[in-house]
């Protein structure tokens, strides 16, 4: 197979572009998809102090790689959640990364810093183990960049990602949570701007990146996540996606398009009748945010 862009011997193909590309072509087609999918969405303006949360994982290494390249001012941001030898070595790919390139990464430590880890805090909350994490990662993606100056907080949330969250909110037809599907969520509220600018990557895009930049990234999954219904499905997309290629960018793009719209009325009513968290002071729909009442009850 021929590369697409310069017609020498390709190294992967994209079946979803119908596409084979050489190395250094793939890497200029994923930056291509990125800056596309910033300049659509409006993800970013110039000046902006970008805080990316790194797993040490492909995804977010990925992108931190190609929004460097982009020329954004990016910092990284890595949480250290406690989960065992997992979360060690997630940091220590974080860690190479950015030392290896000069960049700078904030680190926050839940059990050092907060006093609790992601495994105590899902058993105290009864939640499942994502649940819990998701909760917390949330809260303090923002509070990092709040305290810290940034404008805007970017994930490494791909195509998969978005493609199995939006399958599961369908098949519940979770209508609040549809409404907030949205590959850019603007500041306010006392909230950072949050932006996924891989939304038009797959995982196995970003994988590949990672290989041929030379990028060394923590392959292992977490272990609180297996077995999750998340994990089931990417399995149902990926056999839908096998059998007709462009699937999961079509059911993605077109909810996006055409269903949307539907529905964010709805989250933005939800959003008008939050009040601030008495500890933290993040908005809330009760007293004291669902963040606040786990982590005090795992501290204790
Ligand atoms: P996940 O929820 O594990 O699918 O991860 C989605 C995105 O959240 C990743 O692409 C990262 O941008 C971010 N993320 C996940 N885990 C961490 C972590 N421990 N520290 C910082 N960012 C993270
Ligand atoms: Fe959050 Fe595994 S990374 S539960
Ligand atoms: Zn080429």
């Amino acid at each position: 197979m021929k590369c697409r862009r310069c017609r020498g011997p390709a190294v992967i193909e994209v079946r979803r572009h119908n596409a084979g590309f050489c190395r250094d072509c793939f890497l200029h087609h994923c930056r291509e998809q990125v800056r596309k999918t910033i300049e659509d969405f409006d993800m970013l303006q110039p000046g902006d102090r970008v805080l990316i949360a790194v797993s040490g994982g492909k995804d977010s290494l990925a992108l931190w790689d190609i929004l460097r390249d982009l020329g954004h001012d990016v910092d990284g941001l890595y949480l250290g959640l406690g989960i065992d030898d997992y979360s060690d070595e997630s940091g220590n790919y974080a860690r190479a990364y950015a030392d290896a390139r000069g960049a700078k990464l904030v680190k926050v430590d839940l059990p050092t810093d907060l006093g609790f880890d992601i495994p105590t805090g899902s058993r105290v909350a009864r939640r499942a183990p994502c649940s819990a994490c998701g909760l917390s990662k949330r809260h303090l993606f923002n509070q990092a960049a709040v305290d810290n100056g940034y404008d805007v907080v970017a994930t490494g949330h791909n195509l998969d990602d978005e493609a199995a969250v939006l399958f599961g909110n369908v098949l519940r037809w979770s209508t609040d949570y549809l409404g907030r599907q949205l590959p850019v969520l603007p500041a306010g509220n006392g909230f950072v701007r949050k932006v996924k600018p891989l939304v038009r990557l797959g995982e196995r895009e970003t994988a590949a990146y990672c290989v041929l930049a030379g990028i060394d990234y923590q392959v292992e999954e977490c272990p609180m996540a297996a077995g999750n219904r998340h994990l089931g499905y990417k399995d149902a997309l990926n056999a839908i996606e096998d059998q007709s290629p462009g699937s999961k960018h079509a059911f993605y793009f077109g909810f996006l398009e055409k269903a949307s719209p539907l529905f964010t009325p709805e989250a933005a009513r939800e959003q008008e009748n939050l009040q601030r968290c008495a500890q933290c002071g993040t908005p809330t729909t009760g007293e004291v945010c669902a963040f606040c009442r786990l982590a005090e009850r795992a501290r204790r």
